[in-house]
């Protein structure tokens, strides 16, 4: 499943991040690369427990604490700190699978990537190029959204992000260790989830949507691990 999450940051929120951030010093982006990444990955990042980057991942974190719509569809059970990176004159990021399991500089603790999060933090008309394309079963699927908007995809996705030929793409990106390991049965619980919000509106105390409320704790008792 993907799915955009709007306005995860307000434009006051995108606008201060950007002020931190382009006064910040950049690495190169390899150093969190694999093997294979590496040799296909041409950007800028901050770097793992940069203060820059700790102070925005927790903005970032506190936004998506507040988002009924990334609980509902990520399940998350441990959330990655938020890393930051940049794209400019032709930087680009080929082909590749995320990393399965990471550990938090800081901490040690090791998640597993189930989940891949893409915050933008430029606006579309600020550079040409730098769109996240991310292939399924279903073909290639092409992302570019507004500063402030936010792409959830499975990590198990090949993807790629296309050189940046004008501009300067700005990101936030981490992964989420989703309750729920299966990207199959987090679509399911999201579309019931999702038909049952819509069932209170449409048909409010309908008592199907008790029994349908039931259905969704007792598949997520079923499927969570923790
Ligand atoms: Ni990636």
């Amino acid at each position: 499943m993907l799915i955009t999450i709007p306005d995860v940051l307000s434009a006051s929120e995108v606008a201060q991040a950007r002020a931190a951030l382009d006064a910040a010093e950049w690495v190169d982006g390899k150093v969190t690369a694999g093997y294979q990444a590496q040799s296909v990955k041409a950007n800028l990042q901050l770097p793992e427990g940069h203060p820059v980057a700790v102070k925005l991942g927790e903005v970032v974190l506190g936004a998506l604490a507040q988002s009924p719509l990334f609980m509902s569809a990520a399940l998350p059970l441990r959330v990655f700190p938020p890393m930051f990176n940049r794209y400019a004159g032709g930087g680009h990021f080929g082909t590749h699978v995320d990393t399965a399991i990471r550990a938090n500089a800081t901490t040690g603790q090791r998640i597993r990537t189930d989940v891949s999060a893409t915050l933008f933090l430029s606006a579309p008309e600020e550079y040409d190029g730098g769109e996240l394309r991310v292939e399924d079963t279903y073909g290639v699927h092409s992302v570019k959204l507004p500063a402030g908007h936010m792409v959830l995809y499975p990590a198990t996705s090949l993807h790629r992000v296309d050189p940046v030929t004008r501009g300067a793409r700005v990101s936030s990106f981490f992964w989420v260790q989703s309750m729920v390991r299966s990207d199959a049965d987090r679509t399911l619980l999201y579309d019931l989830d999702t038909a049952i919000q819509r069932l209170a509106v449409d048909v409010p105390g309908n008592a199907a949507g008790v029994k349908l409320t039931g259905v969704y704790h007792n598949l997520l008792r079923r499927w969570a691990e923790m």
